[in-house]
């Protein structure tokens, strides 16, 4: 070994991580150079203290339940779009000036690595199948874009919401290459700022580094919060600042319904002072696997359904509702200045959450093992981990058809978050906007198709119907279009106009 070869062996000894060069002699020029280089880049002084920390945290937490320590979320902190109303128009005001004055920006978590999906490339990069075959990463643009347009329309002045979106070192370079492909789907160039998201070892519950090749360790993003750091150490806090944003939209790569910069919403927390809110869905079903925003011990956090027991779960309100029935979507508001305080003060005080998974490896004789049990940890921050330092928290309620549905897996026989769900849940808010701007449906015998569609054929089909971003953010603006007109599905409503694709059913 060379002098510089050595000097790493000395400082994988001491750190307890010397096997990650068991099969250095076995290993190429050039595949020496690289893990070199990979480890060269590696803090493990730090890697070792995130593991003992995690596994301390995840032991003591693991037999203890949340039950006695949570309340709800009260009714002051919370705004609803079914129980207020009287004050979303006044909300919604309020959002469309702060864009107007170009003070908000949104930021896309497209960091993770989809696995549950299944494709090898993003997840903003599937076509979940709808007629216009737009991408998630596509229909996000276009509601950016047209948000932009109605803050101007409204306001008489050019506008701007930057859009920040993290990556991983897995999905850094086939984002941006697709973006510049698709000409950035018609946004600003420089309004589009990627930036890249940390990345951790895997490791066996002894605090092991996983080898997933004789000269490669096995790596995986840093979790969503992982955005805290990266914020910090990629520039992106000082970029905020120098464009003069004052509230970030922070939302998931996966949901195809997300109401991106949603004024609304921006709007109630701009009024409430907030500097940090949560999107949320009601939860109904007390077996349902969502986590609820709730408080413990008097602060804010988000407590997942394995924290709690049954009869948590299962109590209600005087109301009939669950009293934890704030389902987090992953959808939060952000002022900078809190953003701020967050990375420069609070990010090295969260711990990592320890996910145990099925890690494939090299085995001794450098054949790669894929175990059946879970083998090792990964580490992930999230990113709700924050709420606990928010002064001022506020919750908005919104409506789950309406506003979320997550993309998570792969199409199956009645699964949950897949393509078809997702299609179906654009295309079924799509028939509604349209039937609210008063156009009609009809099939091919020319009957109205009710506006409940029934049950065919044992499955819940939606009319096929799809509004692009370009035309309307939220339903508004479409009677132009469909007012007192009938139409044949599919229909399809562009920039170019009304298209009705497939006419009399075929
Ligand atoms: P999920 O936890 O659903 O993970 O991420 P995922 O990567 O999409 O899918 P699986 O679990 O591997 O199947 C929720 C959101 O957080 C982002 C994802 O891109 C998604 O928008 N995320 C997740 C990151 O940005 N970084 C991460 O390290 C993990």
């Amino acid at each position: 070994m060379e002098p510089n070869a050595n000097r790493l062996a000395q400082r994988l000894a001491e750190a307890g991580q010397s096997h990650l060069l068991q099969f250095w002699s076995e290993l190429s020029p050039e595949e020496q150079a690289d893990l070199t280089l990979n480890l060269q880049e590696m803090d493990f002084q730090e890697i070792n203290g995130f593991f003992k920390s995690a596994m301390e945290t995840s032991s003591s937490s693991k037999n203890e339940k949340m039950d006695n320590r949570m309340e709800p979320v009260p009714r002051e902190v919370l705004g609803s779009v079914t129980r207020d109303r009287e004050s979303l128009k006044d909300w919604e005001q309020a959002g469309l000036r702060c864009i107007s004055e170009s003070k908000v920006a949104v930021l896309l978590l497209a960091g993770g690595q989809g696995t549950r999906l299944g494709v090898s490339y993003p997840k903003g990069m599937y076509d979940v199948g709808l007629p216009s075959h737009k991408t998630l990463f596509q229909i996000q643009a276009e509601r950016i874009l047209k948000l932009q347009q109605l803050a101007e329309q409204k306001h008489k002045i050019k506008c701007c919401i930057p859009w920040y979106i993290m990556t991983s070192g897995r999905t850094m370079e086939s984002t941006k290459d697709f973006f510049l492909r698709h000409n950035y789907f018609g946004l600003d160039k420089g309004s589009v700022i990627f930036f890249q998201q940390g990345m951790l070892p895997a490791m066996d519950y002894s605090g092991k580094i996983i080898l997933e090749d004789k000269g490669k360790l096995s790596m995986a993003p840093d979790g969503n919060g992982g955005l805290y750091r990266a914020l910090g150490n990629q520039g992106i806090l000082e970029d905020m600042e120098n464009r003069g944003i004052g509230f970030i939209h922070v939302y998931c790569v996966d949901n195809i319904l997300v109401k991106v910069a949603d004024p609304s919403f921006v709007g109630f927390c701009v009024q409430k002072g907030a500097d940090c809110g949560a999107k949320v869905v009601e939860k109904t079903n007390p077996t349902e696997a969502v986590g609820v925003v709730c408080k413990v011990d008097g602060r804010y956090q988000v407590v997942e359904y394995s924290e709690i027991t049954l009869a948590t779960a299962e109590k209600r309100s005087a109301d009939g509702r669950l009293m934890f029935n704030a389902g987090n979507v992953a959808n939060h508001f952000f002022s900078y200045s809190f953003l701020k305080d967050i990375v420069k003060k609070y990010e090295p005080k969260l711990l990592h959450h320890v996910a145990q998974k099925k890690i494939p490896y090299v085995g001794a004789q450098g054949q790669l093992i894929k175990p059946e049990k879970p083998n090792g940890i990964k580490m992930e921050k999230f990113v709700f981990d924050i709420f606990q330092f928010a002064k001022t928290f506020v919750v908005y309620e919104v409506l789950r058809e309406d506003e979320f549905s997550p993309l998570k897996n792969a199409d199956s026989q009645d699964g949950k978050d897949t393509p078809t769900t997702a299609r179906h849940a654009l295309m079924s808010l799509h028939h509604r906007w349209v039937l609210n701007a008063g156009g009609h449906f009809i099939d091919e015998n020319g009957r109205r198709v009710p506006a409940i569609p029934s049950l065919k054929d044992g499955t819940d089909l939606p009319i096929k119907c799809e509004i692009s971003p370009l035309v309307s953010y939220g339903g508004e603006g479409l009677e132009e279009f469909v007012k007192g007109r009938e139409f044949h599905p599919t229909l399809m409503i562009d920039e170019h106009g009304v298209h009705e694709l497939v006419k009399n059913g075929v």
